[in-house]
């Protein structure tokens, strides 16, 4: 093994995965881009990655096409599609009325009592059109910032919906979030209106929102806030401030259901959403109307191949960018059926999500790593109850899939029939980035390989291409349409977080390797590499060896100092069921993760939890384990999962 003093910036890579699964010859053959059109299409878009965009963005209705694909004239402001007219909307929703799409469902809703709504395009199109006249009504308008805090509810869709047809910006803050979380990110935006809800349901309880809505404005110091609509759902007590709430109900009785469409530029913002960093306050990430929903539509086309009668779940929270681009957004570019749920996946017991696979015929199942092995640790008792044979295709999101997760993802809920997607993108990249499509080779724990038009890399320190199993800096070296515009009110920030380390390409932030076959794997976020007797490993790394042991759920690894090596790892362990925490599983635990990784995955200690720190998006914040190990800080929490709920 290379010394670290060789590489510079080189990241080891301990643990290597041998197994290769291929698509059955079922999904090639169905595959809207069939494996020999996709080398040819990464080929000429690696030629022209303009051509690849513009060809895709003629699959979208403009109001005015474009004067120039791209204007790179001023980076890192890139723009898209410059000189071209139009609004998502108008592709997401009006466009579909004058098709066969009108009658479909746009959307199945099911909350988390069991009560159920579904919505036709053509219904969603009329609600839509009642609130964005409702919004107008109360003087909302173009470029208008709206805070949108709600649970995933049919109005959620709706109100971003409506909110975009007029122009204004949405501006979503999950509904986990603490009222100091919302009441900066209304501050920051300077928004003059909040959407929210008096309640909603989630673990058997009806949580109160709006009370946390009026906490937050009570302290607003900026006063932009006139007005606040609130949803009805959860029948729990709400106070409502005559001359600033107006339930959603009373504003959107008497209006029409017809309105007209904002025309839009294809850089006009179109929504603005909040990523915390490891330190500093959360990051305004701006998307704009065009480049994004060319972006999206594309790239939830081609990875999750979308057929006409495909019911898509995606199970992530409205409030993040998986939840824009994948729950709302494309899905209703594609025209396709998007499935929302609003509860907790496991009530009122582990088998919810095959329960509702099972009754909806969902045909794309989408979710998280987190939520994987959460599952796992039932075994698979509740998935015996249902049918989970309408599954196509399976995929995973938000950070590193270990493969023992994604070996029984794959085999009991995919019956090893279904291709499992590992999309690998960011909150400022807007779309999927890297990620295998339907007809790829699959290797379990790698993102594969960047998809067209697309141009990624794992550069040193220096900016040079790391040699194949040497770990570095993942970067994009082509701007692509639906990245992030500038963070807002911040565009030097903006410049120094993404294009100051190497001008002119962005930095990602986590740290991945190329195998032998150029596919990619992501260790980790940069801040959280451990260097052990100079040896660079990524968390993610040593959190899979602990969780490929029978006895582990979970795993988050810190580094602390240690005299002789510099940094060694500490572990924060959830055990499955019937597994005790003593002395001797500990030893254990760390002879396991040494033969996994080899000698250099020096494990200091193991402290067992029930519980470990996450965001509402289910990533592990091993910054706060840093900061409770060494009385520190904790920083900026707001993002920090509330574990009441
Ligand atoms: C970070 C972005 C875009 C939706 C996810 C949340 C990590 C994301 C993967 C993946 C390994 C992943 C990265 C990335 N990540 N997808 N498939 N494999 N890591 O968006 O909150 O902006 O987080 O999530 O570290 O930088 P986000």
């Amino acid at each position: 093994m290379d010394h670290n003093g060789d590489n510079p910036g080189a990241l080891d890579a301990l643990l290597t995965e041998e197994r290769v699964f291929r698509p059955l010859s079922r999904v090639v053959s169905n595959a809207t881009v069939a494996a020999e059109d996709l080398a040819r299409i990464t080929e000429s878009a690696k030629a022209d990655p303009l051509a690849y965009w513009e060809e895709a963005a003629e699959e979208l209705c403009w109001f005015r096409k474009w004067e120039q694909v791209l204007d790179d004239s001023n980076p890192p402001f890139y723009k898209w599609f410059t000189g071209a007219k139009c609004n998502i909307v108008y592709n997401a929703l009006d466009r579909h009325i004058e098709t066969a799409n009108k009658n479909k469902l746009a959307v199945i809703w099911e909350g988390e009592p069991g009560d159920t709504r579904k919505l036709t395009y053509y219904e969603l199109f009329r609600e839509v059109n009642k609130l964005a006249n409702g919004l107008r009504s109360l003087g909302i308008g173009k470029g208008d910032r709206v805070v949108v805090y709600m649970p995933p509810l049919p109005e959620t869709i709706i109100t971003l919906l409506a909110v975009a047809k007029i122009g204004a910006v949405h501006s979503s803050v999950f509904a986990g979030f603490s009222a100091k979380a919302l009441r900066d990110r209304i501050s920051d935006a300077s928004a003059k209106l909040v959407v929210t809800v008096d309640g909603f349901y989630r673990n058997g309880r009806a949580v109160n929102l709006k009370s946390t809505v009026d906490e937050a404005l009570v302290a607003e110091p900026t006063g932009c806030v006139e007005s606040v609509i609130v949803v009805h759902r959860a029948n729990v007590e709400a106070e409502m401030n005559d001359s600033r709430d107006i339930w959603y109900a009373d504003l959107v009785r008497r209006e029409s259901p017809e309105a007209v469409t904002e025309v839009m530029d294809s850089e006009d913002m179109l929504f603005l959403l909040y990523t915390s960093g490891a330190t500093g306050k959360p990051k305004g990430v701006v998307h704009s109307h065009g480049g994004y929903m060319v972006g999206v539509h594309r790239t939830l086309n081609w990875v999750f191949d979308l057929k006409p009668t495909d019911i898509f779940w995606c199970t992530a929270d409205v409030g993040w960018i998986t939840g824009h681009s994948y729950v709302v957004y494309g899905p209703l570019l594609a025209g396709t059926t998007t499935v929302l749920y609003e509860g907790h996946p496991l009530y009122p017991q582990a088998d919810r999500l095959w329960s509702i696979v099972d009754r909806y015929g969902v045909n794309i199942l989408y979710s998280v790593p987190t939520l994987i092995r959460m599952l796992m640790r039932f075994g698979t008792q509740y998935l015996k109850h249902h049918d989970l044979s309408t599954l196509r295709l399976l995929g995973s999101v938000g950070e590193p899939i270990n493969p023992e997760a994604w070996v029984w993802f794959h085999k009991h809920v995919g019956r090893t029939e279904c291709p499992l997607m590992d999309t690998w993108w960011q909150t400022e990249t807007g779309m999927f980035m890297i990620s295998p499509m339907p007809v790829s080779l699959l290797k379990p724990g790698s993102v594969n390989k960047a998809l067209p038009g697309i141009e990624v890399d794992v550069w040193d320190e220096q900016g040079n291409p790391v040699p194949p199993g040497k770990g570095g800096l993942l970067v994009v070296t082509k701007p692509w349409p639906s990245m992030v515009r500038t963070l807002y009110n911040d565009p030097e920030r903006y410049k120094e977080t993404y294009w100051s380390k190497f001008p002119g390409v962005y930095l990602a932030g986590d740290v991945a390797r190329k195998d032998e076959d150029g596919y990619i794997w992501i260790q980790g976020r940069a801040d959280d590499v451990l260097v052990i007797a100079g040896h660079r490993i990524g968390t993610a790394e040593v959190e899979s060896a602990f969780v490929s042991h029978k006895a582990v759920a979970e795993a988050a690894v810190i580094g602390i100092p240690d005299k002789i090596r510099g940094e060694v790892a500490k572990a924060f362990v959830i055990l499955n069921d019937g597994f005790d925490p003593d002395a001797g599983l500990s030893r254990e635990l760390t002879e396991h993760v040494r033969r996994e990784l080899g000698p250099v995955a020096v494990v200091k200690s193991i402290e067992y939890r029930e519980t470990l720190p996450r965001t509402r998006s289910g990533k592990i914040m091993r910054r706060i384990l840093k900061a409770e190990e060494f009385g520190e800080e904790k920083g900026d929490t707001s993002t920090l999962e509330d574990l009441d709920r």
